[in-house]
């Protein structure tokens, strides 16, 4: 959840570092820091906050240094301090250290270091790794990084430069946290994520979970750290759609990401049809071996668990086959009955979330096939599956997903469709015209965000109940996981407790918390379950809480079941998820707007969750 980066090369680093570190701030906000290796030591600079904190007391290291090496972080073992800030120097200022990731036996590693009579200076568990080293050295830095690596329990990937050899950093991973080389010419950076330096480079290295990596300006070399061993690895060019981001003249990034949805939307179509025909490459299973499966288990966390319940009823719908979606973290720690007929997708837009990861590990091992869907190419989920299907949404740098949860929604009605048609439950006919309104769905997401009548009608509800104390999300159906999103979107920007229910599940229980300071948003479009959910609202209004309702263009009937309805545009009612959703999105959005939060970086998340 951590971001880092590294350059050595013949360039003055100072700002190439603050810059890498400004593309990363998305990962972790807590505090920044940097070291650079100048002529007179090791020169640290560290400040609680954004990095643009850092910024203002970077003056206090060298403008001259040609090797370096900065971090910014998403706290998990002590307070946000500025003496809990990476990177940390030994005690003689020869070795400095910086990590994303977690020591698990932090607390054998700081007794032990303890008891060899160093001071710690934080709470950390990386901390101890600075320390080791200054006992350990013996010379030659990346051999006794070798030496130490499995003394060190968890996952992780680090950095650490040493006074002693100024001409290199050394980086180690082991487990998912992932480490990435730019070779530029006569300079090589490395880093937690490639838009950190996509700028100066495209031409990058992956360094493999289990290595040890010694970067010169000249020369990358990759390390076995079981033996020692060099291993080549080839350079590939970065995906084009990583381009480093910029608001584009939108006043934050999740508000850009929200209007880019049309576009991320339609590139995740795009590539699947050929002459009109529905293509899944990459999936890693034949058709027989789809028609074959007994069963689908979606995992996820988060937004990307809210697409996978969306995917569960379509494939449930479509692919007629028993599906079932959870929670990875909670999946992971269950007993799962597997077979090799059970197909496994786990869903993650980063590519790194550790209990997604996890769980796609023991579902390969207990003999499930496991098909990723992902936004990042490359990446650690990628990498774990069978096969991958991408969306095509761009970076996304908000931490509340926006675009890149309507793209996983896309790849999953896609995939739902393609098991419909391999596994003979819809006919090709009905696979070209689902296939047909899913390809004109950007244009009616465009028409939603270019809707004036309705952004005005958002700013008069955004400014009439963003000082609620509790806003209460319901739906039925396909509704219910849109409520999920629109309730996770608005509690995660605005900090306004919400929940979202199952609308026929609220009067054993929630019903309790209404009264007529409650608002109650509604996902209430066309559907087989429209009256159900109609009644339910009668059962909101009946205690005096203020419904607002998400209904369908032409369906004037939800008007009588709610104070406010937003209207989205008329499609097949498996595909109104996409639509339903976009009001949520910039409800939260303005509310959060008008009680005067940082969207982009709400408190205490962070965009990859790397940690258990
Ligand atoms: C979404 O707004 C959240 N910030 C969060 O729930 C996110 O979806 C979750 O952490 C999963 O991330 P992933 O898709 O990168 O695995």
């Amino acid at each position: 959840m951590c971001g880092i980066i590294g350059y050595v090369g013949a360039r003055p680093c100072k700002e190439l570092v603050l810059k890498g570190l400004e593309h990363l701030e998305y990962r972790g906000y807590d505090s920044a820091g940097m070291v650079l290796v100048s002529d007179a030591g090791l020169d640290r600079a560290r400040a609680v906050g954004p990095v643009k904190a850092l910024r203002a007391v970077s003056d206090a290291v060298s403008a001259t240094a040609t090797v370096g090496m900065g971090h910014t972080r998403w706290a998990t073992h002590g307070l946000v301090e500025e003496r809990n800030a990476h990177p940390f120097l030994s005690e003689d200022s020869r070795f400095g250290v910086l990590m994303n990731g977690i020591f698990e036996n932090y607390i054998e590693l700081r007794a032990e270091v303890t008891a060899a009579g160093h001071t710690l200076s934080s709470d950390t568990d990386t901390e101890a790794l600075v320390h080791l080293l200054e006992d350990e050295y013996d010379g030659d830095l990346a051999e006794t990084v070798r030496r130490l690596y499995p003394r060190l329990e968890g996952h992780f990937a680090f950095l650490v430069v040493c006074r002693d050899e100024p001409d290199r950093i050394i980086g180690a991973r082991l487990a998912w946290p992932p480490l990435v080389v730019g070779r530029g010419d006569g300079e090589t950076f490395l880093a937690s994520f490639t838009p950190a330096f996509l700028e100066e480079t495209r031409s990058i290295q992956i360094v493999e979970e289990g290595e040890i990596v010694i970067a010169t300006a000249d020369n990358v070399e990759f390390r076995a750290v079981t033996d020692g061993s060099v291993r080549e690895h080839p350079i590939e060019q970065a995906d084009e759609s990583l381009e480093v981001a910029a608001k584009g003249g939108y006043e934050t990034f999740m508000l850009k990401e929200i209007h880019e949805q049309p576009t991320a939307i339609a590139d995740t179509i795009a590539e699947r049809f050929h002459h009109g025909e529905l293509h899944l490459d990459g999936i890693g299973l034949t058709d027989d071996e789809l028609r074959a499966m007994n069963r689908v288990l979606i995992v996820g966390c988060g937004t990307a668990l809210h697409a996978g319940l969306v995917g569960r009823y379509l494939i449930e719908e479509w692919g007629g086959v028993a599906t079932e979606a959870d929670v990875a973290s909670e999946w992971r720690y269950r007993n799962g009955v597997f077979d090799p007929k059970t197909l496994v997708i786990a869903i993650s837009q980063s590519g790194e979330t550790a209990d997604t990861l996890a769980a796609m590990q023991i579902a390969r091992e207990r003999g499930a096939r496991v098909v990723a869907v992902t936004n990042i190419m490359g990446s650690a989920v990628a990498r774990a599956a069978d096969g991958v299907l991408y969306t095509r949404a761009g970076l996304e740098i908000g931490v509340a997903a926006s675009k890149t949860f309507t793209s996983q929604v896309t790849l999953m009605t896609l995939l739902a469709l393609h098991l419909g048609a391999v596994r003979g439950n819809l006919t090709t006919q009905q696979v070209a015209e689902i296939g047909n309104e899913l390809r004109s769905l950007p244009d009616l997401v465009q028409r939603v965000l270019d809707d004036k009548a309705m952004d005005a009608q958002l700013d008069m509800l955004a400014d009439r109940f963003c000082h609620d104390r509790f806003f209460l999300y319901l739906g039925r159906h396909l509704g219910l996981p849109i409520c999920q999103e629109g309730a996770l979107k608005l509690k995660e920007i605005s900090y306004i407790p919400t929940d979202a229910y199952a609308a026929g599940e609220m009067k054993h229980g929630p019903i309790a918390l209404l009264g007529d300071d409650t608002p109650v948003v509604a996902v209430a479009t066309d559907s087989h379950v429209f009256e159900k959910m109609a009644s339910n609202l009668e059962e909101v209004r009946a205690r005096g809480a203020h419904v607002i309702a998400v209904g369908t263009e032409g369906n004037t009937a939800i008007a009588q079941h709610a104070e406010h309805v937003l209207y989205v545009p008329r499609t097949r009612p498996e595909l109104q998820p996409i639509l339903a959703v976009l009001p949520l999105q910039m409800l939260a959005y303005k509310i959060a707007g008008r009680l005067g939060l940082d969207v982009d970086r709400p408190r205490n998340l962070a965009k990859t969750v790397t940690v258990e």
